[in-house]
């Protein structure tokens, strides 16, 4: 078979990348929707044999960054952070302490023909063609749709304007958001999914947490919420980490785990869903420190964390560092950065990846007015210094990283038989190598069972026995593995087998004896 008639057309529109990715995630096993078997359930995702791998791969190198081997700080000095696991449900309090029982919530507004609801700052309204006015709605999207989608839309409501299509006279640049629009002019929308106009309501506030009960009485005095963002497990713990360890600010606390939110429009795949992880770390510091001052720990640590992404290979013109306006800050915040990777569904925008955030000594104030119990730490140096830390919290997404790093991965090349290859870097990709004996028989088995059983010891390899090699190089390369060993008549004559490397597709011969040294060199240390 020729690779031309085996290799899919190259995808025409970032849309079209977007679900090929989302295709070769459930056909390779890396993510599936969760309850596939019973319908689905929406926001919800399962991580398959080689998703879990990945996401495990890029927490790792997390906590390594963070934890095991975090950066040398402003003065020279190695920075400390330690680690923390805390629970998923914890006193309801803690949400109340925190503004999440009050004030997690985003204005929806809801659609009273379709029955579906929507986040308001997720509409974009474009205003009806001035020629037309009063006898055609203004058109509501969700943000994210498709131009395409949009001009067809446009074309059904509002036809053509002197012989032109909507393509021809309207330009997408400048739609208006829904928060800017009057009330009065409500009945002038046409919502995303309605066919008459005038059926979106107020925009209302919808409280994000997942509520549940504890114990056997379902009663309101049971109950208790899954937690929304790891953070504040480290807040409620900064006191019982300082008085058991040796620890001193400035020092971190780093957390990686599951957090819940009750999205409305859960939605571009594991982009926004209502089950995800964050990996958060809370970076306590000295008010009073002249010399290393909280402003100069946020600039130190944005820098740092997009070190991080790139350092996984998230490119240059894919990735941005984004201050967020007055705005959009909440009061206590004394600055907040975006890092923000284009995503096919974002292009030519960019989707939000991390935040990090300057936040005060907001938390900690927060939890030591509603327990009662006193957060502030005494300098052992200079016992008259006495402060609440202000915090810089880096957040980021886990889940939202795995999405961006098998977007940057997936790369078209129709002159290979799968068509498409992840061009993962080799400390993220979930395999780091496949062993490939030529045939099924004679030799090529045995001694590639002996060199898989060697280096699966030490990396996460594949034996792939089956099949003609041309057929496991092209499942290889659809995941993304960045070296295959393949052994041979001349392995069991020399004793060398041959690399193939995924990029390029080159191959050499090594000697057997070798494979793991040349591994090793391949996936050194990235972070
Ligand atoms: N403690 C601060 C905090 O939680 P956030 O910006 O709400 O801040 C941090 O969340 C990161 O968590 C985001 O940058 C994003 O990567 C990820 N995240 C937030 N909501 C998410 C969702 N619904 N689905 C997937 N990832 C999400």
């Amino acid at each position: 078979m020729t690779a031309e008639k085996l290799a899919p057309a190259a995808p025409q529109t970032p849309q079209d990348r977007m679900k090929e990715i989302v295709a070769l995630c459930k056909r390779r096993g890396f993510i599936f929707g969760a309850s596939d078997i019973y319908g689905g359930i929406n926001g919800f995702w399962d991580y398959g044999p080689l998703g879990v791998e990945l996401k495990n791969n890029l927490r790792d190198l997390w906590w390594k960054s963070m934890v095991l081997t975090p950066p040398i700080g402003p003065d020279g000095e190695p920075v400390e952070i330690v680690g923390l696991d805390s629970a998923i449900i914890q006193n309801p309090k803690v949400w109340v302490a925190s503004g999440h029982v009050g004030g997690f919530s985003d204005p929806m507004v809801d659609c009273k023909e379709t029955k579906l609801r929507y986040r308001a700052d997720h509409i974009m309204v474009y205003p009806v063609p001035e020629v037309l006015e009063d006898q055609e709605p203004h058109l509501a999207f969700v943000s994210g749709t498709a131009p395409e989608d949009i001009h067809k839309r446009m074309d059904k409501y509002w036809g053509k304007i002197n012989g032109q299509t909507s393509k021809e006279y309207y330009s997408l640049e400048n739609p208006l958001s829904l928060e800017k629009i009057v009330l009065t002019e409500y009945t002038k929308i046409l919502g995303p999914d309605a066919k008459k106009p005038g059926s979106l309501t107020e925009p209302r506030a919808f409280n994000l947490l997942f509520e549940t009960k504890i114990g056997a009485v379902a009663s309101d005095d049971n109950i208790a919420y899954l937690r929304g963002e790891t953070a504040q497990g480290i807040f409620i713990n900064f006191k019982n980490v300082v008085d058991s360890s040796r620890v001193r600010v400035p020092f971190g606390i780093a957390q990686v785990g599951k957090a819940f939110r009750n999205e409305v429009n859960p939605r571009n795949f594991i982009f926004r869903s209502r089950e995800f992880e964050q990996m958060e770390m809370e970076w306590f510091c000295d008010p009073n420190d002249k010399k290393i001052t909280p402003q100069m720990w946020f600039d130190f640590w944005k820098v740092q964390r997009q070190k991080f992404w790139e350092a996984l290979g998230l490119s240059g013109d894919n990735i941005l560092m984004r201050e967020h306006g007055q705005d959009e800050l909440v009061f206590y915040s004394k600055g907040t950065f975006d890092i923000e990777y284009k995503f096919p569904f974002t292009d030519p925008g960019f989707g939000e990846l991390e935040g990090i955030a300057y936040r005060t000594d907001y938390d900690l104030t927060q939890h030591q007015e509603h327990s009662k119990v006193k957060m502030e730490y005494i300098d052992p140096m200079d016992p008259k210094n006495k402060f609440i830390p202000h915090v810089i919290e880096p957040a980021a997404g886990l889940t939202r990283g795995v999405l961006a790093l098998l977007c940057e991965a997936y790369t078209v090349d129709p002159s290979r038989p799968s068509g498409v290859y992840l061009n993962f870097h080799p400390a993220i990709a979930p395999k780091k190598a496949a062993i490939l004996p030529l045939t099924a028989k004679d030799q090529h088995p045995v001694l590639a069972t002996k060199l898989y059983l060697e280096l699966r010891e030490e990396f996460a390899v594949d034996l792939d026995i089956k099949q003609n090699i041309g057929k496991r190089y092209a499942r290889q390369d659809e995941i993304g593995t960045p070296f295959c060993f393949t052994i041979d008549d001349q392995t069991v004559a020399d004793g060398t087998v041959t690399v193939r490397e995924r990029n390029t597709m080159a191959q050499e011969r090594i000697p057997m004896d070798k494979v793991a040294e040349y591994l090793r060199t391949k996936i050194k240390r990235v972070i």
